[in-house]
């Protein structure tokens, strides 16, 4: 039986014709055909390269990822595998040098990964994404340490998948990520950022981004009500991130960066709206956000006052009065 659409029958015209009938004249729109070519060993790599790169354009790639036969399977699988690899090089990693991982295998595993970041943007295929645990496949990468680019790369990629989920501010995804440990992974990769001084210039720039996408991940997950309460529950967590933050702040005053400082800045901000946070901030927020140690990195393209200048005074004045360490304890009794 033909089935026939509702606008002119089967089109050889519509490029995206996701949900168009498959009859056999209607020609495989170029997304479809490399989805399918996919499943051929053959093809698989090509295919992978072609549909992460052109991703952006081809409309509705991801439930066609997520609904086409056994897609997201060979990914996981592609991905799982190379994860697993990994984990090899990662044990034996101390008696390594140089490790093992190259930019080619890196780059393979990087378009597998950015397919799946498609999937996780996508409205219709998010929740779905994320009911299936696939972010959990990426944390063992965002786990690693290694600072050459392979590894760098892997992780930037990573870190974008957990990016692209936050940024919808959902709780439901919020819990999730809390429920699965994503802080801790994201304050080591911003705690790397801490070393931006000692790093030699060439890898600068990527230790630079993925501390960016670590601090934004933080930054949503704070501005969410359960992650707030998460971390100012115990005195351990929001000091390990009030740690993170201030090392990041004597950072940038080496080398500056506004868009990095204006995170920390409403992360520390958005801290300050939890009455034991905010207490304990008056004695452990830097001094470099309450004096003019930032007044000309925050002073961008505006006359006066920038707001994030003012944003900088009102966590300074909100936490400004008793300090010294006594006053940290007891903020958690
Ligand atoms: N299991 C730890 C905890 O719940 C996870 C953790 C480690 C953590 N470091 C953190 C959580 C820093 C929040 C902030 O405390």
């Amino acid at each position: 039986m033909r089935n026939h659409a509702p606008f002119g029958g089967a089109s050889t015209s519509n490029p995206t014709a996701t949900g168009a009938p498959a009859t056999k004249d209607r020609k495989l729109s170029p997304a479809e055909k490399l989805v399918l070519d996919l499943s051929n060993v053959d093809l698989r790599a090509n295919a992978l390269h072609e549909l992460s790169r052109k991703r952006e354009l081809f409309q509705d790639l991801a439930p066609l990822l997520w609904y086409s036969f056994g897609t997201i399977a060979a990914l996981l699988q592609f991905v799982d595998a190379k994860s697993f690899y990994l984990q090899e090089i990662v044990s034996i990693y101390p008696v390594l040098s140089p490790p093992k991982l190259t930019l080619a295998q890196s780059n393979r595993v990087c378009d597998a990964i950015a397919l799946l970041q498609c999937v996780a943007s996508h409205p219709d295929t998010r929740m779905l994404f994320l009911k299936a645990h696939i972010p959990l496949y990426l944390y063992l990468f965002l786990n690693t340490t290694n600072k050459s680019r392979p590894f760098e790369n892997l992780r930037l990629i990573s870190l974008g998948v957990i990016g692209a989920l936050v940024k919808v501010e959902d709780t439901e995804i919020i819990s999730f990520l809390l429920s699965t440990e994503i802080i801790p992974l994201c304050l080591r990769t911003m705690e790397m950022g801490g070393e931006l001084s000692k790093t030699v210039e060439f890898i600068k720039f990527n230790l630079f981004s993925n501390c960016a996408v670590a601090t934004f991940i933080v930054q949503k997950i704070l501005l969410d009500d359960v992650g707030l309460d998460y971390i100012c529950t115990t005195a351990e967590r929001f000091f390990a991130v009030g740690q993170v933050l201030a090392n990041m702040v004597a950072e940038i005053a080496e080398q500056p960066s506004s868009r990095l400082l204006k995170r920390i800045i409403r992360c520390y901000l958005r801290l300050s709206d939890n009455p034991r946070a905010c207490e304990a901030l008056r004695s452990c927020l830097p001094d470099m956000l309450r004096d003019a140690t930032f007044s000309a990195c925050l002073r961008v393209s505006t006359c006066g006052r920038s707001r994030h200048e003012e944003v900088a005074a009102t966590v300074a004045s909100q936490c400004r009065g008793e300090s010294g360490a006594n006053a940290l304890g007891r903020c958690w009794i």
